[in-house]
């Protein structure tokens, strides 16, 4: 099979592309079992690390995340998706929440993140645990757990998460190039990934995050009209989906960094449309007809791999496959960077230093 061929092409975890179905819970389990190997790989993190001085902290996170997102079904794409932005940038720090002072402009505060959202839902959980066990559990542990909690309450897969990550007190504007550029082909986004210690597979595999929540009009605008820099229309969007969306974003739009502050106004657009608050393979489906909304959603369809990936995913037959593969790369990405012992600090508020 063309997807298992291009698979040995890949290291680490491409090699955990199965062939056949496989009985959810089974899949469940071996999802499991690999992510706690990697774990143990990253070496310094714990599953078990506020057993004793926090019990409560995952019970704690669990619920708080599952009220917010009960209110708000939305709100679970914004956790994931604030923890990829953590992670990318200085590693799993938690210095994604961090405000910006009079003499530092923070991650925050930076293009790429102009519409992040759900820092008050961290806050309060962070509230929550500070009355708990005060200056103990960790803002980038916090995020690790909620962007996992948010999947599961999303019907996605669960899956331990390694706990001991400390935050960082730095957080600079300046650093969010680290962060896969917007207009990126899928050779930069590879480039991107393995800069992180991630590779092909874990791209295919985590850009599987947009089956949740929605991009705003100046994130693709400048896929659906002619601009000074393209003559046409991107030819990688199906032209009947490419007419609908213009139905909702304008071509000024489309002279738009698709990052700045007033993303977050514009209209917005389902990255899996009919489905995105529900974690599933239909994203794949999408993609594979030439619907992915970003670029880079389109750009998976233009590497041996991601397109095999995104075909195998889209047949129907594998969400079992792509669910233990998403907690498998989650968990590696839930590692990138990591501050632990004495480094960094426990914050008592994720948006500022002790
Ligand atoms: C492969 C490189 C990636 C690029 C270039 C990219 C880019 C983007 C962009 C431009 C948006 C829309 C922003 C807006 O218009 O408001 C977005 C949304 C989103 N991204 Fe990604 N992304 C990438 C990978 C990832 C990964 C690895 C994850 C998580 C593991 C992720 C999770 C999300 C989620 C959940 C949303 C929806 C957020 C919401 O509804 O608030 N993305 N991404």
């Amino acid at each position: 099979m063309a997807v298992a061929a291009a698979a040995k092409t890949t290291t680490t975890s491409s090699s955990t592309m199965a062939s056949s179905s496989a009985p959810p819970k089974m899949v469940a389990v071996v999802a499991v079992l690999l992510a706690l190997c990697i774990i143990s790989a990253a070496g310094q993190l714990d599953v078990g690390y506020y057993n004793k001085t926090c019990p409560a902290a995952e019970q704690i996170v669990r619920n708080e995340t599952a009220t917010a997102i009960k209110n708000s079904p939305d709100l679970a794409a914004a956790l994931l998706r604030l923890h990829y932005h953590d992670c990318f940038v200085q590693g799993c720090d938690a210095s994604v929440l961090l405000d910006s002072t009079p003499t530092n402009t923070a991650e925050k505060d930076s293009m790429p993140n102009g519409s992040l959202r759900g820092f008050d839902v961290v806050a309060r959980v962070k509230d929550e645990l500070e009355q708990a066990c005060p200056g103990t559990v960790s803002c980038a542990d916090i995020l690790a757990l909620m962007a996992r909690d948010a999947v599961s309450l999303a019907r996605g897969p669960s899956w331990p998460v390694a706990l001991g990550r400390r935050d960082g007190r730095t957080s600079s504007a300046a650093s969010c190039g680290e962060l896969p550029p917007l207009h990126a082909d899928v050779n930069l986004l590879v480039e991107a990934f393995a800069a992180k210690g991630l590779d092909v597979k874990d791209l295919a595999v985590l850009s599987g995050a947009h089956t949740l929540g929605k991009a705003h009009c100046p994130s693709y605008a400048d896929r659906l009209y002619a601009s000074a820099g393209c003559a046409t229309p991107d030819p990688a969007l199906d032209a009947r989906y490419a007419d609908r969306l213009r139905m909702r974003c304008d071509s000024a739009s489309a002279d738009g960094d698709g990052g700045n502050s007033s993303t977050a106004a514009a209209p917005a657009s389902e990255l899996d449309p009919g489905s995105c608050t529900t974690f599933d393979t239909s994203y794949y489906r999408h993609v594979a007809k030439r619907r992915g909304l970003l670029r880079s959603d389109a750009s998976l369809l233009d590497h041996r791999f991601t397109r095999a990936y995104v075909l195998h995913a889209a047949s129907g037959r594998y969400d079992g496959h792509f669910f233990h593969d998403f907690a498998v790369s989650m968990a590696k990405m839930a590692a990138i960077g990591v501050l632990t012992g004495d480094q960094g600090e426990i914050r008592k508020k994720c948006n500022v230093v002790n």
